[in-house]
């Protein structure tokens, strides 16, 4: 099965992603996580993609279509992937689709995830993430055991950089120019499902096993 996962930052596309790929024992793959991975690793990538981040604006479609496509091309790919994070752009969307059907196959769903601007604001502020082994949490409604230390990995979570409210507002702005029209793309592709993010996170992952089945 292979998924698109959309949604505005903080919409809860990552939390998903990841029960999705446990459950359908597929790989998870998140353009933000590979990122923020090249940066703590040094690598050039990583560099340049900080510059973008920061400011709240995408990484350039050349430097994040090849890594994906390199990504899924690996044997962990070949029953699925879901992509977290990817496609953000009409020629991101277009560049997975000729790569797909170059291979004759295609996506399967674009699960939207729907959550309103102020909700999103809010959730950010409250989000903590472990720039180690890639686990969020949020203050109030999946806090760490003990404050401010992972509970996976037992390393610092921190308020990412690009979660500061400036930079989120930045984010949205971005995400309602260039990621909202996939809503449009996928739909005329009939493989668009929508899910109310608003709801509590197991509701909103029953919700997505509804439509992808059990
Ligand atoms: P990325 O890391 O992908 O950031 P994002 O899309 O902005 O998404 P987030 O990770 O911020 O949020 P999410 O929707 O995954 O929400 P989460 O589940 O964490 O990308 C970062 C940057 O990298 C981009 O800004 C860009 O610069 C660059 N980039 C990445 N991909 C790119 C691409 N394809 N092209 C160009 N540039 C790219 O949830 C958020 C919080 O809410 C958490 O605290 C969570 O616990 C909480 N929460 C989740 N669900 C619920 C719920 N139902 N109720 C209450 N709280 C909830």
């Amino acid at each position: 099965m292979k998924i698109i996962m959309l949604g505005a930052p903080g919409a809860g596309k990552g939390t998903q992603a990841k029960q999705i790929a446990d459950k359908y024992s597929i790989p998870h793959i998140s353009t933000g996580d590979i990122f923020r991975a090249n940066l703590k690793a040094g690598t050039e990538l990583g560099k340049k993609a900080k510059e973008y981040m920061d400011q709240g604006l995408l990484v350039p479609d050349e430097l994040t279509c090849d890594l994906v496509m390199d990504r899924i091309s690996q044997d962990d790919c070949k029953n699925g992937f879901v992509l977290d994070g990817f496609p953000r752009t009409i020629p991101q969307a277009e560049a997975l689709d000729a790569a797909l059907t170059k291979i004759g196959q295609k996506m399967d769903y674009a699960v939207d995830v729907d959550v309103p601007d102020d909700n999103i604001i809010n959730r950010m502020s409250g989000r903590r993430a472990c720039l180690n082994c890639g686990a969020t949490y949020h203050i109030v409604s999946i806090p760490t055991k003990t404050e401010g230390v992972c509970d996976r990995c037992g390393n610092p979570v921190v308020l990412r950089d690009d979660d500061q409210p400036e930079t989120v507002k930045k984010r949205l702005e971005v995400y309602h120019a260039q990621t909202q029209p996939l809503i449009d793309y996928y739909k005329k592709q009939n493989i668009l499902k929508s899910v109310d993010g608003t709801q509590p996170m197991e509701e909103v992952f029953r919700a997505i096993v509804e439509i992808l089945g059990a």
